[in-house]
């Protein structure tokens, strides 16, 4: 294939530009969705993308960052995307690879005067990670048509905005909610590249993953209603201690997906009231998560975790209160995407590796709705969600290559 060799520099220029734009006061690579330095970003990328790659860019009503060029016939485009908002304290390529790979393999159709059959798309999906308003994945949920009017009114953040008011401020116009929602008839394929977040690739020296499924995910908010007390003069016996019963949840989570394959949970935000060192704590919150490719097995874990509750409720005299949030459905992907994908890397000369991915993605809820495809590259001992996050600007110059083969094998094709 002659031509469509990344532009190294370029891509370097567009990662660093945007490594730039975080919180300047909070820990590692923090860009939250619906923040100042999200605005900003989206506003580079939606500069890049007009200027560089000659797309007609617009938000769609769920506050979604879109890119188009046109095809040389009407009709359903071929859409490459990711997301642009990080956890707090992330890294630097955590979706931010997907983008700047899909932007510069739009940039190359550009550069190389190939205009597609189909029209083509970047999206940057709104809020890919856990938000303020306590969902996560909202553009892409809305493009599968599972953003309701419950959630848009529901999910308040801490200083009571309503995400409808959050999709509004980012452009989005949350009243036409449904005009986000994309189907077969407008779109035709849906490909994302993004890194691993695991250690195999880089473990096994493969420069490319193939995604075979991503892990579904069961997410709840916990909250253990105890007695605040003195704690110098209140005896143990006597005590309604939140904090030893929520301790008591988190290991009762490990060990139930201990004793399970495939199966992962994590309590990873927690809150103690009051948080003094001197009253036996009343109250805490938690949010916890499983993961895991089987819904039966993420089902049965939960019962059994449910029991547990039970038991320590009345062993320690506290309510506790667990409200099931966000769930996304495991997935596995469409098989004849996956062969044109091994065939695209068997094309390219490059290594690659199947595997399933443990963390989630926008993929997760377009494969829903049209045939999707998802490639990772390699981070650097498996390390993500932490700014010692990294991935090789190599890999991510041949995912932006990969990511042309496909699309030009999509567009010819016959629909998958
Ligand atoms: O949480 C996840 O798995 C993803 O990185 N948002
Ligand atoms: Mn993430
Ligand atoms: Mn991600």
């Amino acid at each position: 294939m002659t031509g469509f060799k990344a532009d190294r520099s370029r891509v370097i220029r567009d990662l660093e530009n945007l490594a730039a734009l975080v919180s300047k006061t909070e820990p590692g690579y923090t860009r939250l969705s619906f923040s100042e330095e999200d605005r900003l970003a989206r506003s580079h990328l939606a500069g890049l993308m007009e200027k560089e790659a000659g797309l007609e860019v617009r938000i769609d009503a769920a506050g979604n960052l879109i890119g188009r060029g046109p095809g040389s016939m009407p009709g359903p485009a071929l859409a490459l995307g990711s997301h642009l908002d990080t956890v707090r304290g992330g890294g630097r390529f955590d979706g931010v690879a997907g983008i700047v790979a899909g932007l510069e393999a739009l940039r190359l159709f550009r550069q190389e005067g190939l205009i597609t059959r189909h029209p083509l798309e970047l999206i940057v999906f709104l809020a890919e990670e856990p938000s303020a308003f306590g969902l996560s994945t909202i553009g892409s949920r809305a493009m599968a048509g599972r953003l309701t009017k419950k959630h848009l009114e529901g999910c308040q953040d801490e200083k009571g905005w309503t995400l409808a008011e959050g999709i509004r401020v980012m452009g989005g116009s949350p009243e036409d909610i449904n005009k986000a929602r994309r189907t077969p008839n407008d779109l035709l394929a849906y490909l994302e590249l993004h890194i691993e977040q695991g250690p195999e690739l880089d473990r096994q020296g493969v420069p490319l993953g193939l995604v075979t499924g991503i892990v579904g995910i069961h997410r709840g908010r916990i909250e253990v209603m105890g007695r605040n007390d003195h704690a110098g003069t209140t005896p143990m016996s006597l005590r309604k201690d939140a904090l030893t019963a929520a301790a008591e949840i988190v290991l009762a989570l490990e060990d139930v997906c201990r004793r399970r394959k495939d199966l992962v949970g994590t309590v990873g935000r927690l809150e103690v009231y009051p948080n003094a060192a001197n009253v036996v704590p009343g109250q805490v919150k938690m949010i916890l998560e499983l993961r895991g490719l089987n819904e039966v097995v993420i089902g049965e874990a939960l019962a059994s975790l449910e029991s547990l509750l039970e038991r320590i409720e009345v062993g320690r005299g506290v309510k506790i209160d667990f409200e099931h949030q966000v769930s996304s459905n495991p997935v596995v992907f469409n098989p004849r995407m996956l062969n044109l994908l091994r065939q695209v890397c068997r094309e390219s000369g490059h290594g690659y590796l199947e595997l399933p991915s443990g963390a989630g993605h926008d993929a997760s809820h377009l494969a829903e709705v049209v045939p999707t495809g998802l490639i990772f590259v390699p981070s650097r001992e498996g390390r993500s969600h932490c700014p010692e996050e990294w991935t090789e600007y190599g890999h991510i110059c041949l995912g932006a290559e990969i990511l042309v083969r496909a699309i030009k094998a999509l567009d010819e094709e016959e629909p998958i």
